[in-house]
């Protein structure tokens, strides 16, 4: 049961005399931050008695006379100003665990309104080699799924491909010119990810070169204006606008030289290969040629379709091979190249509804929210992302009904978004909930994007690869320093490292809240101690070593179905977080934000850590107080181990 919840509607009968409740008055009942003022604490009181113009605490009065929660809590105490404090009875809490120790669910009970969810996820381009900046929204939106699904809803999780356009006029060029026949028979996938960089590096020099005489001219000008302000500063050191705006300047000439670091840099990679060089010097108009590749491709040039044909499994086969690693599954995979048929008609329907509209020769969604309109269709007639996310949304309204699509897609593409939601309203979805699930940056230490130390993007199986690593070292440590020697094989090690691994680089992502910026560190997220995944393992393999130790029968315990006894605060506290998990997953679909879950979870971790360090669990007597407290260890590493299981992770049972 879904304590908070069963609270908030008996306050809501409650205060309904007095003035009917909405939604912000019931969110003032909450759990209690101090387990002094018991569990759950209300403060409507106040909020109701400045509406209402009488004292505070004759409203609380006046509603604890009404309230009835007897079944649920010890009498209800007013304190201070009027704050209602509420502690649970410990028959209630009881009955509560006893319930989760029956149910295979912990009972968490489906929702009552079951509704169709579409997860657009993942979604990387499938011509290069997934890198960090795909780990966000695959591990989120995998996360977002499984939590949707475990409490009852429908969800189909699309992996919405980027597997058509530029991209692939960019193999397909390279293809052209630089791949090695036998090398791509050898080694497909690492043969089109050679062509797709060179292809890359060409075009990046291209646009470096037209951009680099702007780039240090606005260095040697903000250097200039630098100049002369700390000439200022030198003779009014206690100007503190002028001291402010130097520092400002500062910033910006730091940031004008960073830009102009990377635009050399791009020219420099082709500047040293002699053969890049030679080649960018013989097609100075490199990005008019991938384009008229992209273009014949669309238009279903033989030549180029088969071409496509021949990498996109190659593409595909590679990408799956990541996902099964870190065990991520799709209900679907329909990319960009399966709308493409259906643009031209998206086009036409937009059209005759008046909802495009021609200008300057292409084909334009005018929106009174935004500035400027969304284009679907170009000049050349070439259709857009835009387009293909229109036909997108007719067809998963088609095909599955929908009540929601969630597209789990960086920051960056959040104007794309408001806009392709407000054309999807007028067509006609305006019944369908679009949100866009947006989340930060991964950063690295120095708080820029995270990169190589050599500016590229870090590979993903590479990060993949380090994790385990580093949680390797974790796992030998703390097996080394066990006080009766290490228990562990070095083939149980490793198996552990790579859940422990695969754990931390998700977990580490997960916990944070989705919409900041997050800082990437190995050396934080395989931390023992601290809200980290190794954390949650340990304090996992912790509750198995204790049945392990006893020789536990966990399922025969079950079936003695002990009931719990509080003997010390500390077991209280915990059967108390337990019993919230249900409150936990409420709170993390709210507005689809994992880190509660994580939240949830490293709180009840910590519960339990002070709870094993009080009380003896094998070693307590009587019989019933062992039982009850082996109840609590059982149904906190069940707890943890759904908990995780609903981000993506798996636990091990020793470490
Ligand atoms: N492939 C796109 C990219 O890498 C993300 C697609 C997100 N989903 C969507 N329906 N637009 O930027």
């Amino acid at each position: 049961m879904n304590i908070l919840a069963a609270l908030r509607e008996r306050f809501r009968a409650a205060l309904r005399p007095l003035m009917e409740p909405d939604a912000a008055l019931l969110e003032m009942i909450r759990c209690s931050q101090d387990p002094r003022f018991g569990d759950y604490q209300a403060n409507c009181a106040m909020s109701l008695a400045k509406r209402l113009g009488r004292p505070p605490r004759d409203i609380a009065q006046e509603i604890v006379k009404r309230l009835d929660v007897a079944d649920l809590c010890e009498p209800p105490e007013i304190a201070g100003a009027g704050f209602i404090n509420l502690r649970l009875r410990e028959s209630c809490l009881a009955e509560q665990l006893a319930r989760a120790s029956r149910d295979e669910r912990l009972s968490v009970p489906h929702v009552r309104q079951p509704r169709t969810f579409v997860v657009d996820y993942s979604s990387p381009n499938v011509a290069k080699p997934m890198h960090v900046g795909h780990i966000r929204s695959t591990v989120i939106g995998d996360a977002i799924c499984r939590t949707l699904k475990f409490v009852g809803h429908t969800v189909i999780g699309d992996n919405h491909l980027g597997d058509w356009g530029t991209q692939f006029g960019m193999i397909i060029f390279g293809y052209r010119h630089f791949a090695d026949e036998d090398r791509f028979a050898r080694e497909p996938v690492r043969e089109l990810s050679r062509v797709y960089q060179r292809v890359h590096r060409l075009l990046e020099y291209q646009a470096a070169r037209e951009e680099i005489g702007r780039s240090e001219e606005s260095v040697a000008l903000l250097e200039g204006l630098l100049g002369q302000r700390e000439a200022e500063v030198a003779t009014r050191p206690d100007d503190k606008n002028l001291a402010k705006e130097l520092r400002e300047l500062r910033d910006r000439v730091e940031d004008a030289r960073e830009k102009r670091a990377g635009t050399r840099a791009r020219i420099a990679a082709v500047a040293h290969d002699a053969d890049l060089l030679h080649f960018a010097e013989a097609h100075p108009g490199i990005e008019e040629e991938v384009l008229s590749e992209t273009a014949r491709l669309h238009a279903g040039d033989p030549e180029n379709l088969a071409l496509w044909n021949r990498f996109l499994p190659h593409c595909k086969q590679e990408i799956k091979r990541v996902y099964d690693r870190i065990d991520v599954r799709f209900d679907c995979e329909l990319g960009e190249s399966f709308y493409h048929d259906r643009l031209e008609a998206v086009v036409a329907d937009l059209k005759r509804l008046d909802i495009a509209r021609e200008s300057e020769g292409a084909d334009c969604v005018f929106l009174p929210e935004y500035d400027s309109p969304m284009l679907i269709r170009k000049k050349d007639g070439a259709f857009l992302y835009a387009t293909t996310d229109l036909a997108t949304i007719q067809y998963r309204a088609e095909t599955w009904r929908p009540d929601a699509i969630l597209y789990v897609v960086d920051h960056r593409q959040s104007e794309h978004f408001g806009k392709l939601f407000a054309a999807a309203r007028r067509w006609g979805y305006a019944d369908v909930e679009l949100r866009h699930i947006s989340f930060g940056t991964v950063l690295g230490e120095d708080g820029r994007p995270y990169r190589t130390r050599s500016g590229d993007v870090v590979d993903l199986e590479e990060l993949l690869d380090e994790a385990i690593r580093r949680a390797y070292a974790v796992v030998c440590g703390n097996d080394d320093s066990k006080p009766g020697g290490p228990e562990l094989t070095e083939e149980q090690r490793q198996t552990i490292a790579r859940t422990v691994g695969h754990a931390a680089l998700k977990y580490a992502d997960l916990s944070h809240n989705r919409t900041s910026d997050y800082v990437f560190s190995f050396d934080k997220m395989v931390a023992m101690d601290g809200n980290t995944a190794t954390y949650m393992q340990y304090s996992y393999a912790r509750t198995q070593s204790i049945f392990a130790r006893g020789a536990i029968d966990t399922r025969a315990l079950r079936d003695r179905a002990p009931r719990l006894t509080c003997a010390e605060p500390e077991e209280r506290d915990l059967a108390i977080e337990l019993i919230r998990f249900e409150e936990a997953l409420e709170k993390t679909l709210e507005d689809y934000r994992p880190n509660f879950l994580t939240a949830y979870l490293y709180g009840l971790a910590t519960k339990f850590s002070k709870f094993y360090q009080q009380c003896d669990v094998l070693r307590a007597d009587p019989e019933a107080l062992r039982d009850s407290r082996l109840l609590l260890c059982d149904l906190t590493g069940r707890t943890i181990r759904q908990g995780l299981s609903l981000l993506g992770i798996g636990v091990v049972d020793k470490m």
